[in-house]
């Protein structure tokens, strides 16, 4: 496993939101509730980037595109179409030192 820092801890803040590129991968590192997550910067529903969804203060992300919304715990889309949806891909968030990060294979 090798570990990607992303970004500094104390530059992190609720509401924060950005994406990386990672070894191939497309992430979007967000924080809500005084908690950081780190997601694939994708919908499941038809593959939008999440870049610019919208972080809830109820601990969901709302995905611009179709409005669909997903908790960021469980990555578990919600509303109708919930059953049909795969859940968010998320990965564990990594502390080490001043910094936050993703280890991957
Ligand atoms: S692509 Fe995200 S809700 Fe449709």
């Amino acid at each position: 496993m090798a570990f990607y820092p992303l970004e500094q801890l104390s530059r992190l803040h609720d509401g924060y939101q950005k994406a990386f590129s990672v070894d191939r991968l497309e992430l979007l590192l967000v924080q809500q509730d005084g908690k950081p997550f780190i997601l694939e910067n994708r919908c499941p529903h038809m593959d939008v980037p999440l870049t610019h969804a919208q972080l809830l203060p109820s601990g969901k992300i709302r995905c611009r595109a179709h409005g669909i919304e997903f908790q960021l715990e469980s990555g578990r889309a919600e509303g109708p179409l919930a059953s049909q949806l795969d859940c968010l891909k998320k990965y564990p968030v990594i502390f080490d030192g001043a910094f936050v990060g993703v280890e991957l294979p």
